[in-house]
């Protein structure tokens, strides 16, 4: 069996406690705040030194503003910026803190950190139940009150974790991520912990910020003064906290001047930048938030959402007379995602979109709970067969340490958990279950900015003068200057999506009602299908898969396929009924050859062929020219199996692309979904 040693491990902090009960770090032998008073501290240095009462009190409604720190440590910066923010801000506005941390606290010691705060008490406990388990580096974003706080928090090197936000590497392009209101420089004192300090976070901390970035630090040190001036701010000295005589308030001050393309072109060689491809070179602001939704499943009712609530005004258009009729359509849907051992793209974003789908989730599922979409009982995933035993074996020791996410379990405790007699032994998603799609759908679009037209099936869509003209197929016509698609398979139809190489996968479910086994089920159990515990006196079991095949109809020998798997997997679950009796549901999956969704802006394909011809001899060509995309047409599709994990992360990047955020997941993870990838690739392959 290959080993595959995890490559991005991380050290979370140690600490040791004062007898005053405040934390500091064993390893770089410095506080996390003033021992005098930390909260106090962060208002002084941080909150006033960036003028955020003005500043906030001053914003348009519906607009949102940045933050960016580093060293998150306990979150007492980001849960004063947010309680500020409460008494300040507009109601409609969000504040978007973006924090890197190399060395995370666990979330016993940032409970046990931040009870020294009880005035922000209220705060902090929406901070704990929602802290992430860290595998890793990586980005997570959390949202609070609706998504009028947005927390990211970058798990890396503080240069390392800003240099991904960056929109490209490419030295034309970095600045095009430039899109921080304020900096807070907060981590050790340079004394201690000079490494942090270094060139490369202040050149990110420069390609980063725009013409009215602020920043505050509380060191009035020598490496920080020289580093802002670098960056291109205007430094000034102000009286510390406390005891602290001096700190550093400043201001960005130069747009750097605008770079020579023919500096970076590399005729005929291989240029050491990466191909612009993904940066849309014509984005702009829309001034009007106003966006049409082809599609009523979770793809178009998640980017609905995350619209709505950054002030959108969104309608959803849909072919059917309800929500969720197509590949949404099952009463019951399994929260789960595939785990890797490896780093790569797939497995980098099954895992971000898993534990945000997690969270966003959370607070649906609970039994008291008006808008309660399903059972958070638990998914157990068994080693159905020798390759799936030995990828658990694999993951061992990515996910040591991670029981809050995945659990390791034997036959025997898989047993238990799931209360009927299994052989294998698994793994075990405690915060997972199962979800009706339907009902989902349902609380989704229940927000005063999102409206749906039902039978509604649009035909054409075409671009006159920044406003796109969506016509349906009986005359009926809608206008708004963005469009997402999000019809799944059905998004060939459309000539603006029709070069992707979209793959349709029928597949089938099977009810079998509990009368005819003697069978109970306390989890969802998955293995070459899954089963979830019977809902409305029905268990759903499947799903059958298919390439090419269009048939709309249930088939007997697919009812067969599942309770065949059914029969080999969990033995013990009894079925005393015949196939031709039992009922069930056909629907069709939407994938894409790489299995990663596709999501972002639509290209114009003939311009992007004619500006990168050159990759068909050179994958690394030194193109300078950045991608064409069409002006306010995205798309949201390609969830395969995984809709339930994956269309909430895919709506949140979406949503904060078209808003002009930044994004909740690395630049290169959201160009390995970028729809754009196609054509780049049938290129650097000379297919095109
Ligand atoms: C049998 C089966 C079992 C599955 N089980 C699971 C599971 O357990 N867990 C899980 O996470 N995922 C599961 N999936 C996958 C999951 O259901 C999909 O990933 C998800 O439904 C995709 O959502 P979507 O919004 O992209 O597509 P859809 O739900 O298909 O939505 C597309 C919508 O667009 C509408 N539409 C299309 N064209 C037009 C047009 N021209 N005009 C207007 N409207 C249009 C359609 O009517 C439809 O409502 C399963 C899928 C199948 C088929
Ligand atoms: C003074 S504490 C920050 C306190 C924090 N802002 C708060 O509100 O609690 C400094 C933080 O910087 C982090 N840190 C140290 N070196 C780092 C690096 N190279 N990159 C990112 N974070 C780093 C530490 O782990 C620590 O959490």
């Amino acid at each position: 069996m290959k080993s595959f040693p995890p490559t991005n491990t991380i050290e979370l902090a140690s600490l040791d406690w004062d007898a005053d009960g405040q934390p500091l770090s064993s390893v770089f032998g410095d506080v996390y705040f003033s021992k005098a008073n930390g909260l106090e501290e962060t208002r002084h240095v941080f909150l006033k030194h960036n003028q955020l009462p003005e500043r906030w009190a001053a914003l348009a409604e519906t607009s949102h503003f940045a933050i960016a720190e580093t060293g998150f440590g306990s979150g007492l910066n980001f849960l004063a910026a947010w309680q500020l923010w409460l008494q300040t801000a507009p109601e409609s506005a969000q504040l978007h803190f973006v924090t890197v941390e190399k060395f995370p606290l666990n979330k016993s010691d940032l409970t046990r950190a931040l009870a020294l705060w009880p005035e922000l008490k209220y705060l902090a406990d929406q901070l704990i139940e929602t802290y992430p388990v860290f595998v890793g580096t990586g980005f997570h974003r959390l949202n609070f009150m609706n998504g009028r706080i947005k927390l990211t928090l970058i798990i890396d090197d503080a240069a390392q974790g800003f240099s991904k936000l960056l929109a490209s590497t490419h030295p034309l392009y970095m600045r095009n991520g430039a899109k921080v209101d304020a900096w807070f420089l907060d981590g050790f004192a340079p004394s201690k912990n000079p490494q942090m300090w270094s060139d490369d976070l202040f050149s990110c901390i420069r390609n980063l910020s725009k013409p009215e970035t602020t920043a505050a630090t509380f060191s009035a040190a020598a490496i920080v003064k020289n580093g802002l001036k670098h960056a291109c701010f205007a430094i000034q000295k102000v009286a510390g906290f406390g005891r602290k005589r001096e700190m550093v308030k400043a201001q960005f001050t130069a747009e750097p001047e605008p770079l020579n393309p023919d500096d970076y072109c590399y005729r005929g060689s291989f240029s050491p930048y990466p191909v612009p491809w993904a940066i849309d070179g014509n984005k702009t602001q829309y001034s009007e938030k106003r966006a049409l939704i082809i599609g009523g499943g979770l793809a178009g009712c998640h980017s609905a959402r995350a619209l709505a609530e950054r002030g959108w005004h969104v309608k959803i258009l849909e072919r059917h007379s309800a929500l969720a009729q197509e590949g949404s359509g099952n009463p019951q849907g399994v929260l789960y995602a595939k785990l890797s051992p490896l780093d790569e793209a797939q497995a980098a974003f099954n895992l971000a979109s898993l534990q945000y789908a997690l969270n966003f989730y959370r607070p649906l599922w609970g039994s008291a709970n008006k808008n309660k979409i399903g059972d958070q009982c638990g998914t157990l995933q068994l080693a159905y067969k020798h390759s799936e035993a030995d990828l658990h074996e694999l993951l061992k020791a990515k996910f040591a340490h991670t029981d809050q996410l995945v659990e390791f379990v034997s036959a025997e405790m898989a047993s238990q958990l799931a209360g009927i007699s299994l052989a294998q032994s698994g793994l075990f998603f405690p915060q997972a279950g199962w979800i009706d799609p339907r009902k989902l759908c349902a609380y989704l679009v229940d927000h005063p900015n999102i409206q749906v037209e039902y039978d509604f099936q649009v035909s054409q869509l075409s671009c006159i003068e920044n406003n796109w003209l969506v016509k349906s197929d009986k005359d009926g016509s809608q206008t708004a200057p963005v469009v997402i698609i999000a019809s799944a398979k059905d998004a060939i139809s459309f000539e603006q999506a029709n070069h992707l190489p979209i793959k349709s996968i029928r597949g089938q479910v099977t009810f079998i009602p509990e009368s005819s086994t003697r069978a109970t089920l306390k989890t969802v159990v998955c293995a070459e299908g899954y089963i979830s515990p019977a809902q409305e006196g029905v268990f759903c079991t499947g799903a059958t898969f298919n390439l090419k095949d269009t048939e709309t109809a249930t088939r007997i020998s697919d009812h067969q396929t599942n309770l065949g798997n059914l029969h080999e997997h969990l033995p013990a679950f009894e079925v005393d009924a015949r196939a031709e009796d039992l009922e069930g549901r056909v629907a069709f999956r939407c994938s894409l050859p790489d299995y990663l969704p596709c999501v972002g802006g639509l290209p114009l394909v003939d311009r992007l062929v004619e500006d990168f011809a050159p990759l068909r001899k050179n994958a690394r060509a030194g193109i300078t020219t950045s991608g064409s995309y069409w002006r306010g047409l995205y798309i949201n599709i390609g969830h395969g199996a995984r809709g339930l994990a994956y269309t909430p992360l895919c709506a949140e990047l979406l949503a904060a692309q078209i808003n002009d955020e930044h994004i909740p997941m690395p630049r290169e993870l959201a160009n390995a979904l970028n729809p754009a990838r196609f054509v780049i690739r049938d290129l650097t392959r000379n297919k095109r």
